[in-house]
This record gives structure tokens, C-alpha cells and sequence, in this order.
């Protein structure tokens, strides 16, 4: 049966630029969706994709704000916005709920709109076919983004709520290590190595375990190593904590005690506040990863972060892993992190 696709477009953070969108197409790659890019712009992705695949974006992605089913995008002007609202068929997405309007602007574009009173006219609109307004508890949104002098509007189908993420911060785990890193770009990782649900997800420099907790609460079996007993007694605990059942041991991830696992998503040590034991950061992943190249099947992932100045792509690459691609996360001045997602071939 062919699959049915619609128009979708999905408000993204602005907290990078090429992270959130990786992440939206690494989760529809995981859980096998097909999608065609119709148009990248600022912190908006339209898609042409399955509309059963929102769950998945809901459910595992950190980056993604809204999630819309479009119906229609036009210029960031009155004239062609009132145009496309009144010529759309706007009883295919509204029965007798009520309704409210919402328009998110991005980056101070197309100043001259006054952003609320173009909610209140489009909800005029509705409103003249019949429907009921209701701003505090409305049944549907509709929401409209100004971005890229576009105006991209349609049916909101899910929001992602960044609470949780804040709430699982390295200072709100049971054991904090300064080298955990935000609840947030770990899922991101983990989402990069695109794992299924109950896949086995390997952390071998597992530290306070902040990765394996995102790759837990999206439904993987989880397994890490640390070279050191107490990270790995602070890992365990943060996992317990979350309700995660996890495999952990002692082991040095240069020689590590598994003979597969389905994906590897790590952060190894940059040798300032996690040890590097006597060695450096290029040494670590060069002995490291021609050792995990046979651990994982064919055209499976994985996702690493490294400081820039480590050149992990060109070690990945001298290991004979396919580097598919690299996002630069600034820390501070002397610190910007290379997150990179390799294959093996
Ligand atoms: C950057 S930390 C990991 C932080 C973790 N991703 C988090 O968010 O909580 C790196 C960890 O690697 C461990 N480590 C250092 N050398 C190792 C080795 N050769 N094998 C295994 N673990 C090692 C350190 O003890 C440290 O806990």
C-alpha cells in the first residue's frame, strides 16, 4: 500500500543551526520514514512526509519545537497571506472544535506585520466559516511562522515541551560530574546514531551515564563502560534513577567486554575535567575506534563528540568508517566540540 504524505513543516530550536534539522531526518531515518526536503529555512524544516511519523518526532526529538501539517506558505506580506487564507480549504482541518491562532516570528523578520494583530485576522477568517474561538483551551491551533521574509501556516499536530530536558540537567541528576553533558545534545546524539526502539545503544566511556539515560527514555537497551569505578557507580546511580535497566562495567573502552552492539553514541574524554589516564584525546579514539569497527553491523552508526582540534572525522575515516557528518558546538573560547556520526561500511 503506498504511504500517505502530506505537508508538514516543524518549527525548530535556534540553538544551532544545522543540529535540529539532523535530528529531525537521523529520527525519520530510524524508524524508517521516507520524506523529501521541500524547503530548509530558519529554524523551519518543511517536509513532505508520512503524517504517522510525528509521533516519533514527538516522542524522541529535543530539537523540535511544533510540529504542523501545512496548509499553505506564501510571502511574509498581508496581501498574499490573506490571499492564501481565504482561497485554502479550510474545512479539511477544522470540524467543530474550537480554535485559536498563534504566529511565531523569527529573528525580527518582516517588522512591519504586527504579529498579534495577524492572529487576530486570520482568526477572523475561521471564525466567518462558523467555528468557535477559544484562546485559553482551544481544541485546535493553528500557527503561523514568519521566517526568511515566508509565512508558513498551518495545523499545529504536536508540540515538544523542553522542561523535561532542563529538569534532567547534569546538577538535577543523583551524581553530577562537571564532564556530563545537557540532557539535550545528548538525545541529539543518540538520535544521530538513529537507533530503533529496543536496540542496544553502547556508551563506552559512560561517565555520569547522561547519554545512556536519553537513549533509556527513548526505549534502547542501554550498556557503558568507564575505566573508573566511582563514574561508573555515579552512572549506574543517575540511570537507576531514571527507572532505565542497564548492563555497566569496569572496562577499559579500548578493549571493550561486547561482542556487538546496534549503535555507539560516546563523548570521550578531552583530558580537562574528564582524564584522558596519561594519554590525549586523538590517541584514545585512534586506538578506540578501529577496536568498535567489528563490534557494530554493517551500515549501522556511530555518534561522537570530540574538541574540534582532535580531527575525529579524518580518525574515523583512517579507521575505514564512512563519515557522514560533522556540527560544531562553540562551549567557550577555548572549547568547540565536534559532534560527528560515522558508518560502518
Ligand atoms: C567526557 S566523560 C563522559 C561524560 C558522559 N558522556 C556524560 O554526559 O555524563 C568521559 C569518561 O571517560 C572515562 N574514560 C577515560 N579514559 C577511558 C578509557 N580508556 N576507557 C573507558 N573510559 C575512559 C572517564 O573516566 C570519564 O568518565
Amino acid at each position: 500500500m503506498p504511504t500517505q504524505v502530506a505537508k508538514h513543516f516543524f518549527l525548530l530550536s535556534g540553538i544551532h543551526q544545522t543540529l535540529p534539522i539532523a535530528e529531525v531526518q537521523a529520527i525519520l531515518e530510524a524508524e524508517d520514514y521516507r520524506y523529501k526536503i521541500l524547503e530548509n529555512l530558519t529554524q523551519v524544516l518543511r517536509l513532505e512526509v508520512d503524517p504517522e511519523s510525528i509521533k516519533a518526532i514527538q516522542s524522541r526529538s529535543a530539537y523540535t519545537r511544533v510540529c504542523c501539517q501545512e496548509i499553505f506558505s506564501c510571502g511574509a506580506n498581508l496581501s498574499e497571506i490573506f490571499d492564501c487564507i481565504r482561497s485554502a480549504s479550510l474545512d479539511n482541518f477544522i470540524g467543530e472544535e474550537s480554535f485559536a491562532v498563534r504566529v511565531r516570528r523569527i529573528m525580527g523578520v518582516a517588522p512591519e506585520i504586527d504579529r498579534v494583530d495577524l492572529e487576530r485576522k486570520l482568526g477572523e477568517q475561521i471564525y466567518e466559516l462558523g467555528k468557535k474561538v477559544d484562546l485559553s483551551n482551544p481544541g485546535i491551533t493553528f500557527f503561523g511562522v514568519l521566517t526568511d521574509n515566508k509565512f508558513i501556516f498551518g495545523l499545529k499536530t504536536a508540540e515538544i515541551i523542553p522542561k523535561p530536558f532542563s529538569e534532567r540537567r547534569p546538577r538535577m541528576r543523583p551524581f553530577f560530574h562537571p564532564t556530563a553533558m545537557q540532557a539535550q545534545l545528548a538525545r541529539v546524539m543518540v538520535n544521530l546514531a538513529q537507533p530503533k526502539k529496543g536496540d542496544l545503544v553502547l556508551d563506552p566511556f559512560c561517565g555520569a551515564a547522561g547519554i545512556l539515560v536519553e537513549a533509556g527514555l527513548i526505549g534502547c537497551r542501554v550498556l557503558g563502560f568507564d575505566a573508573k569505578p566511582h563514574m561508573l557507580r555515579g552512572g549506574h546511580k543517575n540511570l537507576q534513577h531514571y527507572g532505565i535497566e542497564h548492563g555497566v562495567a569496569v572496562a577499559d573502552a579500548r578493549y571493550p567486554p561486547v561482542k556487538e552492539a546496534d549503535c555507539i553514541v560516546t563523548d570521550p574524554p578531552y583530558g580537562r575535567s574528564a582524564s584522558t589516564l596519561g594519554t590525549s584525546t586523538r590517541l584514545i579514539v585512534e586506538d578506540f575506534l578501529p577496536v568498535v569497527s567489528d563490534r557494530i553491523p554493517k551500515g549501522r552508526r556511530i555518534c561522537m563528540a570530540a574538541p574540534q582540534t582532535t580531527k575525529i572525522a579524518e580518525v574515523g575515516e583512517g579507521a575505514g568508517f564512512k563519515h557522514i557528518e560533522s556540527h560544531f558546538v562553540f562551549v567557550h573560547g577555548t572549547l568547540t566540540r565536534e559532534i560527528v556520526v560515522f558508518e560502518k561500511t
